[in-house]
Parts: C-alpha cells; structure tokens; sequence
C-alpha cells in the first residue's frame, strides 16, 4: 500500500542527436493509496519510459519520484517494493509455474513455509492450483498471464507496475483477465500504474485516466471527465471510438457558425475561429426541413447493438465526415438526405491552439 507522487518527471535518453532524445517531459501526477491509474497514449508517447523510471528500470533524467513519501530517484530497483508485469510475462522458461512464482521471495531469502504458503494462496486466488508443475510452455496464454500476476502478488510489493499486460492474448481472454486484474486490484488494495492501448481496457479498469501525447500529459481525469469534456483537440480524438466529430467553425453575431449555419451561441468575441466537438451519440438526425445543417448518409454499419451512420456534410473547403451514433434499428438508408441536430449542452469548444475553451 502506497502513495506514489511524480513531480516534473522527465526522461532524455542519450543519442546521436546534441541534447539526447527527450522522452517524457514534466510530469506531475499524485497517486493515491490503492488508486489504479491507467496511462494511454499514441504510440512513442513515453508510456513505458515512464513507467520504468518508476520501476528503476531507467534513470530519472528530472524531476522526482517520491513512494510514501520517500524520494526514490537513486534507489535501486529492488529495494523500491514495486513489482512490474511486461506484455511478454518474461517467465522463465525451465523453471515450474511454482518456482516462477517463488523465485523473487527464494532470492529475498524468505523462510521456506513462508513463500510455500503464499504461492499457494496466489496460485488459489488465480486459479492456478493444478498448474503449479507446469512449465510455463506448457500453458495457455491467459495461464501464463497469471503466473505472471501471480508472481507479482506473492512479493505483496507497494505498487503494481503493467506495461500492456493484456496485449499478447486474444480478445475473449483479454475481456476474462480485465475483470480478474479489477477484481484483484480492488481486493489486495494495491496502488497501480497500469498501460494499455486498449480503449475498453482503459475505461474500466481506471480510477483516473492519464493521456499522454509526445511525452507529455494532456489531461488526468476520471475516465468518464475525458470523454464528455477532452482538455485538448488530441483528448476527444484520441478517447472513444468512433472520436468525436470535429467541425471547423467560427464565431459571428454571438453564434458559432458552421459556414453559414448557426449552431451555439457563444460568448466569445466575434470572427474567433473554433472547433466544435461533439460525440457521435450526440449526433441527432432528423428529417431534412427540421434543421440548416444538413448532409447525405453516405454509409451505414450495422454493428448489432448499435449502428453507425457516416454523413457527408458541405464544408467551405470540402466535404466533411459526421458520425452519428443510433439504435440498431435506424429509420436511414444510404443516400438518405438528413438533418443533424445537437444540444448546446453536449458541445465542446477548442481554440485554434487545440485546447478546450470553458464555459464559452
Ligand atoms: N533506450 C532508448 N534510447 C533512446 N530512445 C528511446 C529508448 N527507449 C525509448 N526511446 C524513445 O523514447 C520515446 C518513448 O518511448 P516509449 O517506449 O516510452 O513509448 P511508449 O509510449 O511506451 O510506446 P509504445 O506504445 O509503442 O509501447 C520514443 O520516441 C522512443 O523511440
Ligand atoms: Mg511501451
């Protein structure tokens, strides 16, 4: 049980350029005890190189790392009590389910009661009692996923580190081993920093999201604060699938226009060029006398529990594509001419730099 405290974190790898390659700039972020943080990014963005000047893996280049408000920065990884679990598990090969379990207890130099005791309670809690004799070559994916969990928990480390833990494993199994990781780290109680490129991943499992974009943090929230207010234009584009839609628009008579539709009124001073975001199930379509802002279903997906419509709309430098999101059962065909309607309070403004305006 820890809090884990990052202040100005940053990482520059030596290179062949002058001044190294910078990979994680000024991160600020304060973890509290038995959060689990989830850390998204595009990739390059210094996920991993994060999470491994956490582990020690990697010197701290700036900045501070502080656990339980002990500076960390020169200790060494092993006397940090933090236990890391990579996308590749990284079990050894010849040895059996149980000593990859044991290894790092056997190496701290544990009584040898105490570390049966405790792989065999893992090995209960991850179901993997009958396994224990196996070699790791021996098991299926999501098994070996386990082991490496399992291998994880017997060290009762302060912080639990995963780099893409769910990565290498099919899509069912990816769904099982997210509920068991919630489950677990809701029940040990471990504080948590947890990378994935998985959306789905991201929004479950997280008490707090953090999206980083080039090596910075754009925005640290609940999941559900990203998605319905993005700090930034790479927040709504990067979180929910399909992104946000994005019409370039501009302020004029106290409206935020779309060419020659108004669409919001604003307060913002007139001829201000803005983004307007608005999600896909926010997308209202409707008959095509109803509102100015029209377009063409240009695509139908019919996904089961939801279908897509693909609208192409007029724009002044081309056509543009909205996304509305709608019941299985939509009243609209391809070649449809329809109207889109939205509500002011489901808007989102940027400015021309890409950053959220408030209240606009
Ligand atoms: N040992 C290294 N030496 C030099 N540059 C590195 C080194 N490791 C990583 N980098 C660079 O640092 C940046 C961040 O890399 P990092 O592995 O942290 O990204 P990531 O967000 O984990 O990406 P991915 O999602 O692909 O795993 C990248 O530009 C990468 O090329
Ligand atoms: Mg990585």
């Amino acid at each position: 049980m820890a809090t884990v405290h990052l202040k100005g974190l940053g990482k520059t790898y030596p290179g062949p350029k002058s001044g190294g390659v910078e990979a994680v700039t000024g991160i600020d972020l304060d973890v509290a005890d038995g959060e689990l943080i989830v850390i998204v990014g595009p990739s390059g963005c210094g996920k991993s190189t994060l999470l491994r000047m956490v582990a020690g893996l990697e010197t701290i280049t700036e900045g501070t790392l502080d656990i339980d408000g002990n500076e960390m920065n020169r200790v060494e990884p092993a006397r940090r009590d933090i236990a890391m679990v990579f996308q590749n598990y990284a079990l050894y090969p010849h040895m059996s389910v149980y000593k990859n379990m044991a290894y790092g207890l056997v190496n701290r130099g544990e009584p040898k009661a105490e570390i049966d005791r405790k792989v065999r309670e893992a090995a209960a809690t991850l179901e993997l009692s009958e396994l224990l004799e196996r070699k790791p070559a021996q098991l299926s994916g999501g098994q070996r996923q386990r082991v490496a969990m399992g291998r994880a928990i017997v060290r009762s480390p302060k912080v639990f580190l995963f780099d893409e833990p769910l990565s290498n494993l099919d899509a069912k199994l990816r769904v099982q081993m997210r509920i068991e990781i919630k489950r677990l780290q809701k029940q040990l109680g471990v504080t948590a920093l947890y990378v994935t490129h998985d959306q789905v991943e991201a929004m479950t499992l997280a008490d707090r999201l953090v999206a980083m974009n080039g090596g910075r943090v754009e925005q640290i929230g609940t999941p559900m604060e990203l998605y319905e207010r993005p700090a930034s234009l790479f927040v709504a584009g990067f979180i929910g699938t399909p992104p946000m839609n994005i019409l370039p628009c501009a302020v004029e008579e106290g409206q935020v226009h779309f060419g020659d539709t108004a669409l919001v009124a604003t307060s913002l001073p007139e001829h201000t060029q803005v983004s307007l975001g608005i999600r896909p199930e926010h997308v209202l379509l409707c008959e095509p006398a109803k509102t100015p802002l029209r377009g063409v279903v240009d695509l139908i997906e019919q996904l089961g529990a939801e279908t897509l419509a693909h609208i192409s709309i007029a724009g002044e430098d081309g056509m543009l594509n909205v996304i509305a999101r709608m019941p299985p059962v939509a009243p609209w065909k391809e070649g449809n001419a329809v109207a889109l309607d939205m509500r002011a309070s489901q808007i989102s403004l940027f400015d021309t730099g890409g950053r959220r305006i408030e209240a606009p």
